[in-house]
């Protein structure tokens, strides 16, 4: 079965897609996004009071887009990065908008060994965790939590993307630990959300797919957390740039179509 088959879902699979979530954690990689697709914020939130996770909506063409940004930490002001509010805000988001796809963009480091070049953006064909270390039978397994994205073959004919594994931890560094895990996965990226998203995506059996765009060379000499500053804004361009021809491809089609 497909990873997000849902045998008595067959009728969701056939018609035109309507509603789609983009899970987005940063407002800079958000931005260029909500003004190519004329969106506005959603002044009646459908999420609990008090929390900075802000809903962005319009109809394009003839898809109905919700951009989620988990906004900025009340207290420190930054994007409200990483697995736990990425997770939060998708189930939020499922559970009030009923998405027909769930779209997870954002950067994300890349090995150069596996071929992976500052800007390239890829479609990641699989989703794991590398942080979560559990060494006792089934658990482990748990803990690695890999899980295929929906596939979409139709689209990677049609789009210049690149195809790879996607690794996920709540670090922007790589300790020897991770790395281990990292390579285990078969990961040519390496993010700190996609892994959260995939789990309630799988959770709430929605279909889901991530964007990911190169910010900084894993195996390489630069400092990571210097590297993905410098190339943020250039790359978020390219980021952007796949995401609108995807949200492009998907309108008017079904889920089977992609
Ligand atoms: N996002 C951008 N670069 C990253 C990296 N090297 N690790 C985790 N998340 C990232």
């Amino acid at each position: 079965a497909p990873p997000h088959g849902d045998d008595g879902n067959d009728v969701a699979e056939e018609r035109a897609i309507k509603t789609i979530v983009i899970v987005i954690a940063m407002q800079k990689e958000a931005i260029p996004l909500i003004k190519k697709f004329n969106l506005s914020q959603d002044m009646n939130p459908v999420f609990p009071k008090g929390v900075p996770w802000i809903r962005y909506h319009g109809i394009y063409r003839d898809l109905s887009i919700n951009l989620i940004w988990p906004g900025k930490d009340s207290i420190l002001g930054v994007n409200s990065v990483c697995t736990v509010s990425a997770s939060l805000v998708t189930y939020a988001s499922i559970q009030a908008l009923k998405p027909d796809l769930i779209i997870n963009a954002g950067t994300s480091g890349g090995f150069k060994a596996k071929g992976a070049c500052i800007g390239d953006v890829y479609i990641s064909s699989d989703v794991a965790f590398h942080d979560r270390r559990i060494r006792i039978p089934g658990y482990d397994v748990y803990g690695v939590g890999a899980r295929q994205s929906f596939s979409t073959p139709n689209l990677l004919k049609e789009l210049n993307l690149k195809v790879a594994k996607l690794s996920t931890g709540d670090s922007l560094d790589m300790s020897p630990e991770d790395e281990a895990y990292i390579t285990a996965n078969g990961a040519t990226l390496k993010d700190m959300e996609g892994g959260a998203v995939a789990y309630v995506a799988y959770l709430l059996s929605v279909p889901a797919i991530f964007i990911k765009a190169v910010t900084d060379i894993i195996d390489g000499d630069k400092p990571t957390a210097e590297e993905f500053r410098q190339n943020l804004a250039a790359v978020t361009i390219a980021l952007d740039g796949a995401v609108t021809q995807v949200v492009d491809f998907i309108c008017g089609k079904s889920m089977s179509e992609l």
